[in-house]
């Protein structure tokens, strides 16, 4: 029932789209026919189930490494048992859903929603191989051939997940929601119980990582790099939020509260005269007092990079946010323009970005403008959270690009984990002493020039 509601509104979206005249969502990810195999057919010895990374060219454990029991490589193989947990069944209870493990609400996200299983696919596997690499059914048989090429594989329907913008469209199907059926997850989930779902496609990528960015692997699919999948995930981030808006705003009271900054509503209050107020007034979101804040941790990432890598972008992209802040406050109709014309934009630059090649001057440029240029934006938790994940990120690829030495780097990690600290409960959000921490992380970022 629940279900049918939902998926009633997000039919509604062609039409919408329609009216204004906008191209459906660039991010869509691939679309997908294919039987999807199953984890088993992977997982033969001479395949990708060696007890060690010893392949040739790629490692051949990727099994092990995406079944690992005991870290964060593993957790997709995980994601599907977690719906037999207590704290799944609960939310199961509250929502009114008989068995979470078999409803589509949760295993569309929590395993890999195959539009056709194969005989040994099993529910059991979670987020299978096939959930990122596509269903397998038309070039399982050739892709390990010597003969194979990338171009082969992907034009039998393996999705290209080394290419930033397909990643991001991939992962944000399940890390953040798509229009396919039981890929959200509404407010009323999350009022349920569920985690905030947070997302940053470079460094997720490299949290459940099974494969390296060799000399073979460059030759065979070339290396876009962190700041460069990190800069196309943020612009891809927005503009799936907001081509997911209108189909989830169809109801009286507006957006889903799913696209929101969560804080903007859960903050305490108090009749007491003495009390002081929670919120704080940011400029880049001109919205008068009491008015929910549309979760904006990706836009103002985005704002960031597109001053250093699309300048000539970056002045529409900061007055299209504003407006579309503002909108939010008025009716449907002009809140949707605003969101298209955003939308727009965003896909735009996560075009610029993909042909971008962010070299060290920009990345460090890119580092001081989320630290420093963006401070006035860190008025909330979930931006200030992101903003952390961002100088984790931009750093690495800083010394994965070997632009910066290891050592160096590691030496500002404490100001790091103060500042993931600092961002880690919402309820202990304190926006002046997280900008602190941000200007000590910047200063030694600098140092390290
Ligand atoms: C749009 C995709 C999506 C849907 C739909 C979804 N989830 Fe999740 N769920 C996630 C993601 C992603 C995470 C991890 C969040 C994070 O840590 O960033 C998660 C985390 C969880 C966790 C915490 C797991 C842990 O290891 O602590 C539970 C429990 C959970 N989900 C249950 C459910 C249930 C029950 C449903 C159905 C009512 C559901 N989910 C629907 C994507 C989804
Ligand atoms: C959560 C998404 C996800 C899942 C699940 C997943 N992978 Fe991957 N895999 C990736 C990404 C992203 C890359 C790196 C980009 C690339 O080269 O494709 C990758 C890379 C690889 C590579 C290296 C490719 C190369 O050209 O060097 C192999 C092999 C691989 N995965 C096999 C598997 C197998 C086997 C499974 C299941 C046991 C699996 N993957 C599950 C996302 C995933
Ligand atoms: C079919 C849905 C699906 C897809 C596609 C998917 N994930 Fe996930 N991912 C999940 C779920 C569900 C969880 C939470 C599982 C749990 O906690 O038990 C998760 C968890 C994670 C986590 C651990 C997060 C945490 O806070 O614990 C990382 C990292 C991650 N995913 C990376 C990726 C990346 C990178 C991609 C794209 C290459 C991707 N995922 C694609 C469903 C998906
Ligand atoms: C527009 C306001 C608004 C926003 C934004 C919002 N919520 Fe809520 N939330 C509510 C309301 C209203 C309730 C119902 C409160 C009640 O029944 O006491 C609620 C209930 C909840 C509850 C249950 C709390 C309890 O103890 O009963 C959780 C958990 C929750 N929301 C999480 C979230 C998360 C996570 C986000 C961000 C993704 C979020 N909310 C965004 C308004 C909001």
């Amino acid at each position: 029932m629940g279900f049918a509601l939902s998926w009633l509104r997000i039919t509604a979206i062609a039409s919408v789209f329609a009216a204004f005249g906008i191209e459906p969502a660039v991010s869509a990810a691939p679309v997908d026919r294919a039987v999807h195999q199953g984890v088993a057919s992977c997982a033969g010895s001479t395949c990708h189930g060696r007890q060690e990374a010893t392949g040739p060219r790629v490692r051949q454990n990727e099994v092990i490494s995406w079944s690992d029991p005991a870290s964060l490589t593993g957790v997709h193989s995980r994601a599907w048992k977690v719906l037999n947990e207590p704290r799944a069944q609960a939310i199961g209870r509250r929502l009114g859903i008989a068995n979470v493990a078999t409803s589509r609400e949760c295993i569309s996200c929590h395993g890999d929603p195959a539009p056709v299983r194969g005989p040994k696919w099993q529910q059991s596997d979670g987020v299978g191989c096939e959930a990122c690499h596509g269903g397998s059914d038309r070039w399982l048989a050739s892709h390990a051939s010597v003969n194979a090429s990338h171009a082969d594989n992907v034009a039998k329907g393996m999705w290209a997940v080394n290419d930033p913008a397909v990643r991001a469209s991939v992962c944000l199907d399940c890390h953040f929601g798509s229009d396919k059926p039981g890929q959200f997850v509404f407010h009323r989930i999350m009022a349920a119980g569920h985690p905030r779902v947070a997302f940053e496609l470079d460094l997720f990528t490299s949290l459940q990582r099974h494969h390296d960015e060799d000399a073979d692997y460059a030759a065979r699919k070339g290396v876009a790099g962190g700041v460069k999948t990190w800069a196309v995930g943020q612009a891809l981030a927005v503009e799936r939020a907001l081509s997911l808006l209108p189909a989830a705003s169809a109801r009286v009271t507006g957006p889903d509260y799913y696209f929101y900054d969560c804080r903007s509503c859960h903050r305490t209050f108090s009749d007491d005269p003495a009390a002081q107020i929670v919120a704080r007034t940011n400029g880049w979101r001109p919205i008068p007092p009491g008015q929910p804040v549309w979760n904006d941790e990706q836009m103002i990432m985005l704002a960031a990079a597109a001053r250093i890598a699309a300048p000539d972008v970056a002045r529409s992209f900061d007055s299209q946010s504003r407006a579309f802040h503002t909108a939010l406050g008025g009716d449907r109709a002009g809140a949707l323009k605003a969101a298209a014309a955003l939308k727009a934009t965003a896909a735009t630059l996560a075009r610029r970005f993909a042909g971008t090649s962010f070299d060290r001057a920009q990345t460090f440029a890119l580092i001081d403008a989320v630290l420093i240029g963006n401070a006035a934006a860190y008025t909330d938790y979930q931006g200030g959270a992101q903003a952390v994940m961002a100088a984790d990120t931009l750093l690495s690829a800083l010394v994965t690009a070997g632009q910066v030495d290891r050592g160096a780097a590691m030496s500002l990690r404490p100001d790091l984990d103060r500042a993931y600290a600092q961002a880690r409960d919402a309820n202990r959000w304190d926006p002046a002493a997280f900008r602190a921490t941000l200007a000590q992380v910047a200063g030694r970022v600098r140092g390290l020039k």
